[in-house]
Order: structure tokens, then C-alpha cells, then sequence
């Protein structure tokens, strides 16, 4: 296909796409919804314009590999009969990894010339990068650096990436964090119990809200509030008397000290943490406690384990009651991804083509009022999160009703 870019002709026939960061449901349909339109395209197109789409296996991993190796190894090529139906699967066919090309190991490795020397050598004309606002901007730097053709996509569970209203991936991972809370409420009530329930999000607590709200849970922690462990016992204690279950939902980004956080409350969880680390019966929470953080290639923290605090806390520091601590873990993005996602992904999929088609390049798909718009790759930048003025942080704790 002929288009303009920057003030050239150019004819894109081979393009290369990738994922990544995490996974999450809503990749597949984005690689389907751009692969329809490729194909569609060709129905019309002259011989020498028709297009390919080439998939990138490992997100950015498999291309800092040296450009002299065996390359047909790090590709797919996509054909749209034979993946169309992965749309509505969780995951990602073209595998993914959490590679930082433009991390200090990596600038000194000469990276992202090689990234691009691959690129070249695979002979595309362009690329599409899925991912979260790690990946996208990566995205950016290397097509401005070399002028490159570039686009990519918003995905992750967490609804995080600047400038777009939501990811895809988010809405899956909400769908199957309610089906958590749910079932552990049954169990909740048939017992008589509080279950501290964990979900991932990272440092912006939209999946907790929104599951949270969704799922009925008396409390919700969200990394963008100052948790109080005092008033957090007395919610619980009040459902407790109330209706004798109830459910605590934790976002992993929730935390217990914090340098924003008044002295007095960072002074009163240490308090609280500090007799249930002296307690024997809590001795993992004391193991992680004192583990040392470990941090991806992008600096990100690895977070978890918050809503097993949180856990011991109440129990320690409430009486009479039982209490079980679940964290969901990664099972949340995984599995089927839900009708939002499939559609998002489906609509960011024929967005990019639509963008290439129009020769408006270091662009993703952004929804806005639901509407798509094109927003530059070199605007990245990091989080969205929770606003205090949100009216669902205002209705998020139904604890706080009775
Ligand atoms: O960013 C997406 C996310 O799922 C976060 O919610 C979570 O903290 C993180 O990825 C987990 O990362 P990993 O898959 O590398 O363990």
C-alpha cells in the first residue's frame, strides 16, 4: 500500500508486529482486527502493493538478538484464517517479554541499533507494538531515532497507559476477579468468615475498584488512597456485626507506610505490623517482609503480598472471628478475554490500519467518549491513575452504607 511519510512516498508491504510487557486478554483481537483490514486491503490492492503482517515472537527480546543469527526463527507469519479465532483468547501467539531496550545494559549493547537492523533485515516497512506505557514508549524512541515508521496499541490489565479512557485487557481482568470475589463470598457466608482478597493493577487501583464495586465487597483498598488500618477494623468489624461475612478487597499497589502519608499512621501500621512479625503463627508475613524487592528491567517494583498484611493485621487485631487471605494472582488476565475486550481489541486493530491507510504514523489508538483517537507514541508517559473526585472512589465501600 502506497502512502505518504514524512514528505515520501513509501509502499507498505511487510509489516511487523509485537507484544510487550504483560500479557493480557485483548492482544489476539487486536492482531485479528488489523489482519482483517490487511486482507481486505489486498482484495483491491495491485500485486506490488499487497501486505503481509509478520509477528515478532518475545516482544522486543527477539529483536536485540544479533542480526547475523538464523532471523525466520524470531518470526510468525500471520494468516487470517488460521489464527482469526485466538481473538477472543486471553494471552498473546506471539509470546511476550518485559525487555527494557533502552535500559543503561542495554544502550551500552547498542540495543536499539540492532533492533533496527533487524527490522531491516526482515525487510519491514513498519511496526506495531502492543503494550503498556513501558513498551509503547520504547515504541517512540526507536522510531523517532531512525526514523521509522511506527504504531502501537494500548493493552494492559492494570488501565494505566496515558491517553486513552481504557486498555484492553482491563475489563477481562475485572470480569474474572468478580468471578473470584464471588466465589469467595459463598464460602464467606456459609462460614461466617472475612476473606482479604488480593488483585494486581499495579500502583493505579482501577481493577480493584471496579471488581470491588462489582463483586459487593464491604472494603476496598486502592494504591492512591492513604490506607488506615484503624478504620479499615472498624468497616470490617461493623459488616461483621452487621451480616456476619465480609470481603476486603486489596489492590497490590495498596500500602501500609508511605512518605505521603502522615507521620502518625505510618507509626500506628508499624505498630500493628510489628505484633503480628512477633507472632510465630505469621511467620511468612514476617519471611516476606523482610525479602529484598525485586524490580523488573524497567525499574517497576514487583509488588504482591500486601493483602496477606492486611490479612494479619485484622486478624491479630480483631477478636473472635475468622479470616482467609486469597490473592488472585495472574490468573486474572488470563483464560478467555471478555466481550470488551475482544471488541477494544478488534476496534484498535482496525484503527491502526486506518491510521497507516491515512500515512498518520507514531500513533496508537486512544477511546475517548468512545470514540478512537490517535495519540503520539513520543507522549507516553507513565500512569493513570485513580482520581480522588471519581465518583466510584467515592462508592466503592458498601461497608461505608450501613
Ligand atoms: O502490568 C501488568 C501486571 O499484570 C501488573 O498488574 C502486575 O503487577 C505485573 O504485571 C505482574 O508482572 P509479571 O507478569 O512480570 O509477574
Amino acid at each position: 500500500m502506497k502512502v505518504k511519510f514524512q514528505d515520501k512516498k513509501i509502499n507498505i508491504r511487510r509489516i511487523g508486529i509485537l507484544t510487550g510487557g504483560g500479557d493480557c486478554a485483548g492482544h489476539n483481537a487486536v492482531i485479528v482486527g488489523l489482519l482483517r483490514r490487511i486482507n481486505q486491503a489486498n482484495l483491491t490492492l495491485p500485486k506490488d502493493e499487497k501486505m503481509e503482517l509478520v509477528g515478532l515472537l518475545e516482544g522486543w527480546k527477539s529483536l536485540t538478538r544479533d542480526p547475523d543469527k538464523e532471523l525466520e526463527k524470531i518470526i510468525k507469519p500471520l494468516h487470517l484464517l488460521e489464527i482469526e479465532d485466538y481473538f477472543a483468547i486471553a494471552g498473546t501467539i506471539l509470546k511476550s517479554s518485559r525487555t527494557n531496550l533502552f535500559s543503561k545494559a542495554n544502550l551500552e549493547a547498542k540495543a536499539p541499533k540492532k533492533a533496527m537492523d533487524n527490522l531491516k533485515k526482515l525487510k519491514l516497512d513498519c511496526l506495531v507494538v502492543l503494550g503498556g506505557d513501558d513498551t509503547l514508549g520504547a515504541a517512540g524512541k526507536l522510531g523517532q531515532q531512525f526514523t521509522f515508521p511506527m504504531f502501537g496499541a494500548p493493552k494492559t490489565m492494570d488501565n494505566d497507559v496515558y491517553g486513552t479512557e481504557m486498555t484492553y485487557g482491563f475489563e477481562s481482568s475485572v470480569e474474572e476477579s468478580v468471578h473470584f470475589i464471588e466465589n469467595c463470598r459463598t464460602t464467606a457466608e456459609s462460614h461466617n468468615r472475612c476473606f482479604v482478597v488480593e488483585v494486581m493493577g499495579r500502583h493505579a487501583g482501577w481493577v480493584a475498584l471496579w471488581a470491588g464495586i462489582a463483586g459487593g465487597a464491604e472494603v476496598t483498598l486502592l494504591p492512591e488512597e492513604i490506607v488506615d488500618m484503624e478504620k479499615v477494623i472498624k468497616q470490617v468489624e461493623k459488616a461483621i456485626a452487621k451480616k456476619q461475612h465480609c470481603i476486603v478487597v486489596v489492590s497490590e499497589g495498596a500500602r501500609l507506610f508511605d512518605t505521603r502519608y502522615p507521620e502518625a499512621i505510618n507509626k500506628k501500621h508499624q505498630k500493628m505490623l510489628a505484633t503480628v512479625i512477633a507472632d510465630p503463627k505469621y511467620a511468612l508475613v514476617k519471611a516476606r517482609h523482610e525479602m529484598p524487592k525485586k524490580k523488573d528491567s524497567f525499574g517497576n517494583e514487583q509488588l504482591g503480598g500486601i493483602g496477606e498484611y492486611v490479612f494479619a493485621i485484622l486478624e491479630k487485631h480483631t477478636k473472635g472471628f475468622e479470616y482467609r487471605y486469597q490473592n488472585c494472582g495472574h490468573a486474572i488476565r488470563g483464560g478467555i478475554a471478555h466481550v470488551m475486550d475482544r471488541i477494544l481489541g478488534l476496534r484498535y486493530g482496525d484503527a491502526i490500519f486506518s491510521f497507516m491507510k491515512s500515512g498518520v504514523f507514531g500513533v496508537y489508538p486512544g477511546l475517548e467518549n468512545d470514540l478512537i483517537v490517535a495519540r503520539n507514541l513520543l507522549d507516553v508517559k507513565g500512569g493513570r491513575f485513580v482520581p480522588q473526585d471519581h465518583q466510584l472512589y467515592t462508592m466503592r465501600n458498601a461497608a461505608d452504607y450501613y
